[in-house]
């Protein structure tokens, strides 16, 4: 996953950025570079492979300069290869960048059109461009990205240096996590604490929208308006990266926040965003040679599991039988030898799941499993691997892991329809563009934060709340379910929508919540009739939709939660943000240990 460091320094910066870069490792990369600017010359090493191969260049051709920028490329757009790893340049900068520029290609005809020459197929080569056209315009290097800024979509990261201007790093965060350190006559910029370990302790989180100007002895931040903004300056234990909260309250906290960033990378692995196709060589399993899917996993990974049923039948017409494990691995079920036995863990070590995945090897089933941690006894029993890139998740309460088995699993689905012929190449070309732009709307759904807060401390008040949905949204009620009482232990249950009649409508009096999660999808209007069971009722409704659905229901809610318009595909994927957000600060008001709820473990080794 990608680095980013920067340094505005009185040293030589080379060996440091290289050292920096070396502290990201953890992330994984394939490719790596640095640039630094000496008495008017920008120049730039790369390498591709590990990082010692950047290190070897840079003893055979050194680089000088007290200002410098260094990346580690986990390739998304383009092969790994020196020609594609960052920095890249023009003659007037030097840029590297994390994330995915969605409306990259775009971008990039209109600058050909203005005769700017690309000599890559990365997403960041238009950054480059882009504000290389503004100064080109005659616009000053804070102007051009000021300007530039807003062009730019999709979940992103970035740092530039200008030609000329050795006093200068400029910075911009949408997604991606960025921070600045303070130094005593110096700057610097990371993608997180533990990079900039060595230098500073001192940091400045950039929140989404920010963008900031670096010189020897200042940072101005700047919000998405323009405005000039102040972000809090903290302390960081940066050493302990893998246990660090960063600056956040809670690891919960933390994870939810990295989920634009960690899906955008989980989804690189199954797709090629610059054709716009899945990779099938991601994929080491022919989903034609396959009639049925025989599916188990535990708790919100059982979840995830369930979601994915509805996009492997619908999109690659593949049936999907899908168990808790603990009844799975009991129950005697007929298998067929045609069947992939598919298991979904964040651990790869969970009991029961593990239990299961041996059963169906003893009955000669070919077994994949998508799995977090790839060093896992499911990862290292299992024929084929799919790997969710969620990093290490220390909350006990699953939120990133989730949402990244859940890109998972939508590539796979999309993979199988490729391969099972059920979708056109026009199909793929959509489902594919419209996963790419997950990490976006995550982006915009994290903004929500300040309103699931205000939800929740009304949340924090009941004893009991139900959940619903219908199509994908309804398993998300059962996450949501499970999420609140888990970690608030307020008790919950999710349910179908359409099965509120059969039973739990007998709960519904005016004491009780009911949060509704209803995108404007093809089972709104359904969802709404039951709604209004629960209006007739007395229930307080949450409600969870979109501008289209929000307007289309008339009935009086107690709070109504507005999300962007998105592709159906990627609902169940964005609204478990929101559905995060309201069980962790209802756990923060009721003051319960977020991170390590009673009675629970983070990964499940016993029956
Ligand atoms: C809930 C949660 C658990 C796990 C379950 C399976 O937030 O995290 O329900 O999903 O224990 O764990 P893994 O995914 O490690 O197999």
């Amino acid at each position: 996953m990608c680095g980013i460091v920067g340094i505005i320094g009185r040293e030589q910066v080379a060996p440091l950025l290289v050292d920096a870069l070396k502290r990201l490792e953890y992330r994984g990369y394939d490719s790596a570079g640095v640039a630094t600017l000496n008495k008017g010359v920008l120049d730039r090493r790369r390498a591709e492979g590990k990082l010692v191969n950047l290190d070897n260049l840079l003893k055979e051709q050194p680089l000088s300069g007290t200002i410098g920028i260094g990346h580690t490329r986990w390739a998304t757009h383009g092969a790994p290869t020196v020609r594609n790893a960052h920095p890249h340049t023009t003659p007037r900068l030097a840029v590297i960048h994390n994330g995915i520029i969605e409306n990259f290609a775009e971008l990039r005809s209109m600058l050909e059109k203005d005769g700017y020459v690309f000599e890559t197929e990365t997403d960041t080569e238009t950054v480059a461009h882009l504000v290389t056209r503004a100064l080109d315009r005659g616009l000053s290097p804070v102007e051009a990205v000021r300007q530039s800024l807003p062009e730019l979509r999709g979940a992103f990261a970035i740092a530039i240096m200008f030609k000329g201007e050795e006093d200068l790093l400029i910075a911009a965060r949408n997604g991606p996590p960025l921070a600045v350190g303070y130094g005593d006559g110096e700057m610097y910029l990371g993608s997180d604490a533990i990079a900039l370990a060595p230098f500073t302790d001192t940091l400045s989180y950039l929140e989404d929208g920010d963008w900031a100007v670096l010189t020897r002895n200042s940072v101005a931040i700047y919000d998405e308006s323009g405005m000039a903004v102040k972000r809090r300056i903290e302390k960081s234990a940066g050493t302990a990266f893998l246990v660090s909260k960063g600056n956040r309250r809670h690891f919960m906290e933390k994870e939810i926040h990295e989920q634009p960033e960690v899906i955008s990378h989980t989804l690189a692995n199954y797709l090629d965003f610059s054709k716009g196709t899945i990779r099938t060589d991601a994929v080491p399993v022919d989903f034609a040679k396959i009639d049925r899917i025989a599916a188990s996993a535990c708790g919100t990974a059982y979840y995830a599991g369930l979601i994915g049923k509805y996009w492997f039948e619908q999109i690659a017409r593949l049936p999907v039988d899908i168990d808790v494990a603990s009844e799975f691995r009991y129950r005697e079920m007929p298998l067929s030898k045609d069947s992939l036995a598919l298991f979904v863990s964040q651990s790869g070590e969970t009991a029961d799941t593990l239990a299961s995945l041996r059963y169906c090897k003893q009955q000669g089933l070919k077994i994949g499993s998508v799995v977090n941690v790839k060093e896992s006894t499911m990862a290292r029993e299992s024929d084929s691997i799919f790997p969710t890139l969620a990093g290490p998740e220390v909350g006990v309460a699953s939120t990133k892991a989730f949402t990244c088995q859940l890109a998972t699993l939508a590539s796979l689905a999309v993979t199988a329809g490729k391969m099972r012929g059920t979708i056109s190449a026009d199909d793929e070309r959509r489902l594919v563009h419209e996963l790419s732009e997950i990490p976006r709307y995550a982006t915009q759904a994290l903004k929500l934060e300040q309103q699931m807060e205000a939800i929740s401390r009304d949340l924090s008040q009941v004893k009991h709340a139900l959940y619903l949905g219908r199509g994908t949204s309804f398993p998300l009620a059962l996450e949501g379910a499970l999420k609140l009482k888990e970690i608030s232990y307020i008790h919950a249950e999710g349910y179908a929508a359409g099965e509120l009649k059969h039973g739990p409508i007998a709960l519904i009096d005016e004491h009780m919540p009911v949060i509704v999660i209803a995108p404007y999808d093809r089972w709104f209007e359904k969802t709404v009739s039951n709604m209004q069971e629960v209006a007739a009722r007395g229930g307080k409704i949450i409600l969870i939709t979109d501008s289209r659905g929000a307007a289309a229901s008339t009935l009086k809610t107690m709070h109504t939660v507005i999300l962007p318009d998105m592709p159906e595909i990627i609902t169940p994927i964005i609204y478990a943000l929101p559905i995060q957000m309201l069980a962790y600060y209802t756990a923060v008001f009721m003051g319960t240990d977020v991170d390590q709820p009673r009675n629970l473990a983070k990964s499940v080794t016993v029956e």
